[in-house]
C-alpha cells in the first residue's frame, strides 16, 4: 500500500509509444476492421471517382490508394493545405468532428476556401460518412515543399 509512484497508474501504460508515421490527427480514429464506406471524389477536371474507403482511413490515404489526384505534400502532418477538399453536402460536413486549431490554421492558407472546406488528411472514414462527396479544388497552395508530391503508399 502506498507504493505507487506519483503519476503512475494501474492501467500499465508503457512509456514508449511506437510512432509509425509523421501523420498527425486531430480527432479519434474509429475502428471497424474490414468495413468500408463509399466516398466520391470529384477531381480537378470534374471527374467523379467513387471508391471504397476503409473505416479509420483518412481521405488522403483513400485518394492515394485509388489513384485520385489529391496532393498531400506533408503526408498528413498538418503542415500544408494541399490536401484541401470541399465537402459537397453540408449534411455530411456537419457530421464531421470539429477541426482543431492546427487544421484551421492550415485551412486559412488553402486556395478557394469554402464554408465546407476540410483537410483531407483529417477527414476519417466513419460509418456515418457513407456516401460523402468531396470536391478537390482546381488549385492548391503548397507552402510545404514546392513541387514535392509524396508517392502513394
Ligand atoms: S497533407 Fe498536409 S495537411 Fe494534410
Amino acid at each position: 500500500m502506498g507504493s505507487a509512484l506519483p503519476g503512475s497508474s494501474a492501467s500499465g501504460h508503457s512509456a514508449g509509444r511506437a510512432v509509425h508515421t509523421t501523420a498527425k490527427l486531430c480527432s479519434d480514429v474509429p475502428s471497424a476492421p474490414g468495413e468500408t464506406i463509399s466516398v466520391t471524389f470529384v477531381d480537378k477536371d470534374g471527374l467523379e471517382h467513387n471508391v471504397p474507403a476503409p473505416i479509420g482511413k483518412n481521405l488522403l490515404e483513400v485518394a492515394h490508394d485509388n489513384e485520385v489526384d489529391l496532393e498531400g505534400a506533408c503526408e498528413g502532418s498538418l503542415a500544408c493545405s494541399t490536401c484541401h477538399v470541399i465537402v459537397e453536402n453540408e449534411e455530411y460536413y456537419k457530421k464531421l468532428p470539429e477541426p482543431c486549431e492546427d487544421e484551421l490554421d492550415m485551412l486559412d492558407l488553402a486556395f478557394g476556401l469554402s464554408e465546407t472546406s476540410r483537410l483531407g488528411c483529417q477527414v476519417i472514414a466513419a460509418r456515418e460518412l457513407d456516401g460523402i462527396r468531396v470536391r478537390i479544388p482546381a488549385a492548391s497552395r503548397n507552402f510545404y515543399v514546392d513541387g514535392h508530391k509524396p508517392k502513394p503508399h
